[in-house]
């Protein structure tokens, strides 16, 4: 088998209280993998731990993809500029990946490359026509889709992402679903996402992991 994109071991999350604990997870190239839980139970501040926000409390993430930047965040509240353009947001993600693929070219190159990887990016999630309008102008969908576009820009080996197909319906779940799918096959990355929509986190993983077993529990519920 490849070389696991990432290995977690005996990791333990939390702020300055544990919430969960001893997790074990390895994700594989090409591999989507969902965790599901009751909210309040510490989803977020795995994924946030895992991209380095915060620290762990204690455990190993082994993986070089920290290093390169290889990790392509997608926060529950997207994280987007509400008054740039469509092309500036998904730009933003464009900057690292693009910039380091190209370092043979000149920068007149370099930049003409990134601005066709930004309106391709931008395409393949059906916003071409919006791509000058500011954030602020777009449905809650659409803001999703620029969230893709701009992860899908980064060129990212690891995304991580938190409820992102929420305020979706059913027919734009099922082609970001589609084309985050065709991604990872393609690019034989990982993604790791929360979704407390089951059928949607069978609709898109491999696998899917319940939380709560990692679940700290109180010595009462114990
Ligand atoms: N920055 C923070 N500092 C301290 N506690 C926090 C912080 N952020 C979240 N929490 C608490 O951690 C718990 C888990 O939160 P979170 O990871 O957001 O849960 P989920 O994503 O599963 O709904 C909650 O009780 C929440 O109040
Ligand atoms: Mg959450």
């Amino acid at each position: 088998m490849a070389k696991p994109i990432i290995r977690i071991r005996n990791l333990t999350v939390g702020y300055n209280f544990p919430l969960l604990d001893r997790i074990n997870l390895e994700i594989q190239p090409g591999e989507i993998v969902a965790i599901v839980g009751i909210s309040g139970l510490g989803k977020t501040t795995l994924l946030r731990t895992i991209a380095g926000v915060i620290p762990k409390l204690s455990g190993q993430i082994v993986g070089d993809i920290r290093a390169r930047g290889g990790i392509g965040y997608i926060p529950q509240r997207l994280g987007l500029v509400r008054h740039a353009s469509v092309y500036h947001n998904v730009e933003l993600g464009a900057r690292c990946g693009v910039k380091v693929r190209t370092d043979s070219g000149n920068l007149l190159d370099w930049s003409k490359r990134k601005s066709v990887v930004i309106r391709d990016c931008v395409a393949q999630v059906g916003l071409s026509d919006k791509i000058d309008e500011p954030i602020r102008r777009l449905s809650g969908g659409q803001q999703r889709r620029v969230a893709t576009a701009r992860t899908i820009a980064q060129k990212p080996q690891l995304i991580l992402a938190d409820e992102f197909l929420s305020e979706l319906d059913k027919e734009n779940a099922d082609s970001i679903i589609s084309l985050m799918k065709n991604y990872v096959n393609e690019n034989q990355c990982a993604m790791l996402l929360v979704e407390h929509h089951i059928e949607r986190a069978e609709q898109i993983a491999d696998r899917i992991i319940d939380l709560s077993e990692f679940e700290i529990k109180s010595p009462a519920e114990a």
